[in-house]
């Protein structure tokens, strides 16, 4: 029996998770594996419900996870907090760095069915793209020191640091040359080391890393090109390996590429068998219950779940099969729907794609 810490959070979090429950008791069943969850409050509403954001509760019950299935944080109803207090920075960080998650990979790429979702020309997404965002999520300026704030008028200021260690560097490189060898070893290590001291640091040991990998082909790209390339050509890249903040920047257009933010999943790993899996997107106030919401995105992170903590491949690829079955039935949630198709709700969408994995 294996434990899955659920914390499903704010907004759209608790409706797209039902969906991924779901799919997960389904595939329990054809797999013939069990979950026993351990659902948590986190963000917004452990604030309301407990008085933080990650009420030591909620801790105790991921450390004692074999993973942590989360939704998403966050949303206006907190915003006016004092920034540290917020749930993104009180709760979501503070789970990546207190489990060590330093290599998160946020697969996009383009499902057959969808390509009249992508903003791009037809010609373009004609041709395809399957890629692996491999994101550092535990350094960088996300986390880097000195941070602070002091002053007053105009001269009030404030300051954020980025600073990478070599160790980490490397440890994310490896992650990212690992990846590429299992895909088509092209390997697009993203940075600015045109302008930052850190970024050169950062080509640096990823020249040095891939000397291990001699069948791995590596280029660089400076940030700014990487997100014109994105749009211009997605089907040049396989792996882009990137900062944390690049990283964040970088995920939500390829997201977008895919047809919609609700599309992309993520898989938040330490090095060894356990993680965080969650959508790449966020809360999503705009639509939040209304029932419209994506669920595929917390669907596809309980897969990569499935594959990544639980050592369940077969299952997660059954899922996997399910979602584009269904995307080639047309059944489409609103933020994919093409005109003139009555899209379903974020119900219909994990009904149909629990009925796709029972068959
Ligand atoms: P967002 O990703 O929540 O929303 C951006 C846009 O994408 C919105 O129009 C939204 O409706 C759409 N979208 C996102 N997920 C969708 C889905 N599953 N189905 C259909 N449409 C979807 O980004 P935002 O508006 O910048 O942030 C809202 C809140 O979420 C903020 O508080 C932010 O800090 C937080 N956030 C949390 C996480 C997380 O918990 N991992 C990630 C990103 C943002
Ligand atoms: C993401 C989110 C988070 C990030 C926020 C909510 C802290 O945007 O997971 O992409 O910036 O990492
Ligand atoms: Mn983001």
């Amino acid at each position: 029996m294996k434990k899955i810490a659920v914390l499903a959070g704010d907004g759209i979090g608790p409706e797209v998770m039902a969906e991924a429950i779901k799919v997960l008791d389904v595939a329990q069943k054809r797999f013939g594996f069990a979950l026993e969850y351990r659902q948590a409050d986190v963000g917004g509403i452990a604030i309301d419900h407990h008085g933080e954001a990650l009420p030591k509760s909620t801790l105790a019950a991921c450390e004692a996870a074999d993973a942590i299935l989360f939704g998403s944080v966050g949303g206006p109803k907190w915003e006016g907090l004092p920034p540290a207090q917020q749930p993104e920075r009180a709760a979501l960080l503070p789970l990546r760095k207190h489990f060590d998650l330093f290599c998160n990979f946020r697969p996009a790429r383009v499902f057959e069915p969808l390509a009249a979702a992508c903003p791009l020309r037809a010609d373009i997404v004609g041709r395809g793209f399957d890629i692996l965002v491999v994101r550092e999520l535990t350094s960088g300026i996300y986390f880097g020191q000195p941070k602070g704030r002091e002053g007053s008028g105009a001269d009030e200021r404030a300051w954020d640091t980025k600073v990478y260690r070599r160790s980490e560097i490397e440890r994310i490189a490896h992650m990212a040359f690992q990846a590429a060898r299992r895909r088509r070893r092209k390997l697009t290590s993203v940075d600015k080391a045109n302008v930052l001291t850190s970024m050169v640091f950062w080509r640096e040991i990823v020249r040095d890393v891939a000397r291990s990998y001699p069948d791995v082909e590596l280029n660089h790209i400076y940030i700014d090109n990487a997100t014109m390339q994105l749009v211009r050509d997605p089907h040049q890249f396989d792996v882009l390996l990137c900062g944390n903040m690049f990283g964040d920047i970088i995920s939500d257009e390829a997201a977008m590429l895919t047809g919609s933010m609700g599309m992309l999943a993520s898989a938040s790993l330490n090095g060894g068998s356990f993680g965080l899996f969650e959508p790449a997107g966020g809360s999503a106030p705009d639509i939040a219950g209304k029932n419209v919401a994506n669920p595929l995105a917390q669907i596809l992170s309980a897969a990569l779940m499935l594959r990544y903590s639980l050592g369940e491949e077969e299952a997660a690829r059954a899922i996997e099969g399910a979602v584009e079955q269904v995307l080639a039935n047309n059944i489409r949630t609103r933020d994919i729907a093409a005109a003139g198709h009555a899209p379903v709700s974020t119900q219909g969408m994990g009904d149909a794609v629990a009925v796709a994995l029972e068959s």
